[in-house]
């Protein structure tokens, strides 16, 4: 637990925001026997590494709540390298460093030269000249993360790889459940839909196993094919096998951009035998909560009101995303 005692507050210096809390007033400080250098995907995460990076976002949840501003990343330069779209993960990425103090540069892709033909290699060096310490990146290349982090001196934080991995996503969907569900061990937690191109859902799998629950999956036959050989892991042939007395379940954007589109007729056909709806999922326990990574294509992996019910854990996601990011940040921070 990080020491937040009456002396170790007595040091902590006031600031506009409220209190400034510093590497010397956390005992232990986040990294210390951190031995990682980047995030490249969670399957380099031991469970006891996986359990302290939920635990300390479960503080850093606490402290935004209290508007506590911490200075863990002075210092830091935090790059942001998003060479594909994205909303709420660059936004919470960016927010989670200013939140520990660090300097932010966006690296505005569309105008810069990687559109001109220079190498990923050769943009991160330049940006490592530059003085950037740490890049969070996000390319559509399964394995960029990999070569970046050999290429260059900089800490690479990994915001999803192609359909390979997302480890924050499943660190952050790994702390909502845990919020909801108390632990992970021994929980059966569904994963509906295109999994084989599911960045998430690879991540997912080897944080959710490694925490001890045991995951189902269904979708299309061509896009669960290969995954019945995970520990842990089962691939039902029927949703509702999928669903039956299931913990929580989680349902996936069918990554169109990754041709997903091959996979099924139409997506009216898909919605039709795997779409998510109040009456499918009562097959799961009652009360089971529905996650989804977001962006939704609306209506056809889940419904708008399923979405928005109660049972949603979708907003939960979008507000520990930022929580758990000030957690991987702190850790890999010197
Ligand atoms: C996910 C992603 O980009 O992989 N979204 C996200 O990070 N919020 C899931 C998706 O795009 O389907």
């Amino acid at each position: 637990m990080l020491d937040m005692s009456d002396s170790a507050a007595s040091r902590h210096r006031p600031s506009a925001g409220g209190v400034v809390i510093s590497w010397p007033d956390l005992d232990p400080s986040p990294s210390a026997g951190w031995a990682h250098r980047h995030l490249l995907d969670v399957d380099q995460l031991t469970r006891a590494e996986l359990e302290r990076s939920l635990d300390l976002a479960v503080e850093m949840r606490e402290r935004r709540i209290r508007r506590e501003s911490l200075d863990l990343l002075r210092g830091e330069v935090v790059g942001l390298a998003f060479c594909e779209p994205s909303t709420r993960t660059r936004v919470s990425f960016e927010l989670a460093a200013e939140a520990l103090g660090a300097q932010v540069v966006e690296l505005p892709i569309d105008v810069s030269s990687v559109t001109k033909g220079e190498s990923l290699v050769d943009t991160l060096r330049t940006l490592e000249r530059t003085g950037v310490t740490m890049v969070i990146l996000r390319h559509s290349m399964s394995g960029a993360p990999y070569l970046a982090a050999r290429s260059v001196a900089v800490r690479i934080v990994n915001a999803g790889d192609g359909s390979h991995a997302h480890p924050t996503q499943a660190l952050l969907d790994a702390l909502t459940l845990r919020d909801a569900l108390g632990t992970l061990d021994g929980k059966k937690i569904a994963i509906i839909g295109d999994i084989g191109h599911s960045r998430v859902a690879r991540s997912n799998l080897h944080a959710l196993t490694a925490l001890g629950a045991s995951v189902w999956l269904a979708g299309p036959p061509s896009w669960v094919r290969g995954f019945d050989g995970w520990p842990g892991v089962q691939v039902a042939d029927r949703l509702q096998d999928a669903l039956a007395d299931a913990d929580a379940v989680m349902a996936l954007r069918i990554q169109l951009e990754r041709e997903a589109g091959g996979g099924v007729p139409s997506l009216r056909e898909y919605t039709a035998r795997w779409g998510l709806d109040a009456d499918r999922l009562a097959a799961a326990r009652p009360a089971a909560p529905v996650l989804h990574p977001g962006p939704t294509n609306e209506g056809v992996e889940i419904t708008a009101d399923l979405a928005a019910s109660e049972r949603s854990l979708i907003g939960a996601q979008v507000v520990n995303g930022v929580a758990m990011r000030m957690a991987v940040l702190a850790l890999l921070a010197r």
